[in-house]
Order: structure tokens, then sequence, then C-alpha cells
């Protein structure tokens, strides 16, 4: 039984780390229509604290499960009543889901 428990929860963290893919060059230029000065290494920590801060309470949502224009909102009432985390980091965690969900899944096939 245990080691069932552990293949479901290997699954479940791999399934988690596609979906909630690393940043790369094509999401950082997506993120800049938006906001110009932002940084790849931005992205990198705002999906860093995104992991971290929102994967406590209920699974990390992927980027997919809402809208761009949806996210901000939630981001702020998730980050600031719930996660309790800074005003810098909600906007960290802004950038890169909202890019994330903008950008187009890469081609496998
Ligand atoms: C302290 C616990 C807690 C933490 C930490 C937390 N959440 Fe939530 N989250 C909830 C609860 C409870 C709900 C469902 C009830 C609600 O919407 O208020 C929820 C619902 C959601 C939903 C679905 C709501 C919708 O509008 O579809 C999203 C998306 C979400 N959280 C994102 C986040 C993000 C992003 C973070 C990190 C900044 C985060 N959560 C951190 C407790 C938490």
């Amino acid at each position: 039984m245990k080691s069932m428990a552990i293949v479901m929860l290997l699954i479940g963290l791999t399934a988690c780390a596609t979906m909630v893919p690393e940043p790369t060059p094509a999401q950082l230029e997506i993120a800049q229509n938006r906001w110009p000065t932002a940084t790849l290494a931005e992205l990198t920590e705002g999906r860093r604290i995104f992991v971290n801060q929102c994967s406590g309470c209920h699974n990390l949502p992927p980027p997919s499960e809402l809208t761009p224009a949806e996210w901000p909102a939630t981001i702020q009432e998730m980050g600031a009543e719930y996660a309790k985390i800074s005003a810098a980091d909600i906007e960290l965690i802004t950038k890169y889901v909202v890019s994330a969900r903008e950008t187009p899944e890469p081609k496998t096939d």
C-alpha cells in the first residue's frame, strides 16, 4: 500500500512539472508585451514562488485553469488573503502565470 502511495505521488509531481513549465525565451517575449522590463530571471523566480506558495491548500492550479484576464485578481486574493505573501511576490507570480497562460504549448508531434 505504501509503495502504491509513493507511485501515485510521483505521478502527481511529474504531471505538475509539465503543466507548470519552466519559462522559455518565447514566454519572456510574451511577458514583455505587458511588462516591457520583465526578465527571464523574474519569470523563473515567479514560478518558484508560485510552486512553493500556491500548492499548500490545494493542488497547484495549472496556468490553463483561468484566462489571462481572470488570473491577476485571483492571484491577488489568494496571495494577500490566503498565502499572505508580499505585493512584490504577488506581482512576480502574476507575471509568470499570465505569460505562461498566453504562451502556446510546444508541439510534441
Ligand atoms: C491558505 C490556503 C490557500 C493558499 C495558500 C492558496 N489558496 Fe487558492 N484556494 C484556497 C481555497 C480555500 C480555495 C477555494 C475557495 C475560494 O475560492 O475562496 C482556493 C481556490 C483557488 C483557485 C480557484 C478559484 C477560481 O476562481 O477558480 C485558484 C485558481 C487558486 N486558489 C489559486 C491560488 C494561488 C495562485 C495561490 C498562491 C498565491 C493560492 N491559491 C494559495 C486556499 C488557498
